[in-house]
């Protein structure tokens, strides 16, 4: 089924992580943020929650078609280093099986889909890379990252890829509102 185009604000998947859980503390005075949650279940003022399954296509299109945003921020994976040395199946199915989900879902759905990926793409061997660069990954998590960026824009062209190179922050003290100097409030979409 294709999106109607009549979707509004932005689903997190990851919604209880450091990267999404940051971007909607400091998006959700902006306009609508739905938290997308798996195991953990977070609680923020200003922003919807709900559960998501991205294990299949058809069950994140059905969310989709429940929730109604206007884009997906996919920001839900395996982020550990460590562990997707030690388990690079579970990395695989995290990073590249949740994305193809998400990618074929909101290509069905008609939905805007920006996708975080990561400087773990190469190698470190130059300083400043350009779009185009080929990827060279060192590590378990920047194969599966390069694989699943693939996998993405094959199943939904039109899709953004951020390639993110510092850590998101942590929250500041006991203020909910608080958020890192690396997420800031831009304009009216991801
Ligand atoms: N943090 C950064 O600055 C940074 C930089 C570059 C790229 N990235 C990318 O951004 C993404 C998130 O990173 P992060 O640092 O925020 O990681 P994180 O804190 O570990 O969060 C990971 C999120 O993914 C969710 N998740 C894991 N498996 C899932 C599944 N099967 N279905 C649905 N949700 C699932 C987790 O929910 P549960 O815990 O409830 O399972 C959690 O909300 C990753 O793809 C990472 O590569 C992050």
């Amino acid at each position: 089924m294709q999106g109607d185009g009549r979707g509004s604000g932005t689903l997190v998947t990851g919604g209880s992580g450091l990267l999404g859980l940051n971007w909607a503390l400091a998006r959700r005075r902006t306009g609508r943020v739905v938290l997308g949650m798996h195991r953990r279940t977070v609680r923020i003022d200003g922003c919807e929650v709900a559960e998501v399954r991205l294990d299949r296509a058809g069950e994140f299109a059905e969310c989709l078609c429940r929730l109604r945003p206007a884009w997906v921020l996919h920001a839900a994976g395996l982020a550990d280093v460590e562990r997707c040395e030690a388990d690079p199946a579970r990395a695989f199915e995290d990073n590249v099986g949740l994305a193809s989900n998400v990618a074929q879902a909101c290509a069905d759905e008609g939905v805007h889909l920006v996708h975080v990926s990561t400087d773990h793409l190469f190698d470190g061997s130059r300083a400043l890379v350009s779009e185009d660069e080929p990827m060279r990954p060192l590590n378990e998590y920047g194969r599966t990252k390069a694989e699943a960026e693939s996998r993405l824009l094959a199943a939904c062209p039109g899709a953004l890829v951020v390639r993110r190179i510092s850590s998101v922050g942590g929250l500041r003290g006991a203020d909910p509102s608080a958020t890192s100097s690396s997420t800031r409030d831009e304009g009216s979409s991801p």
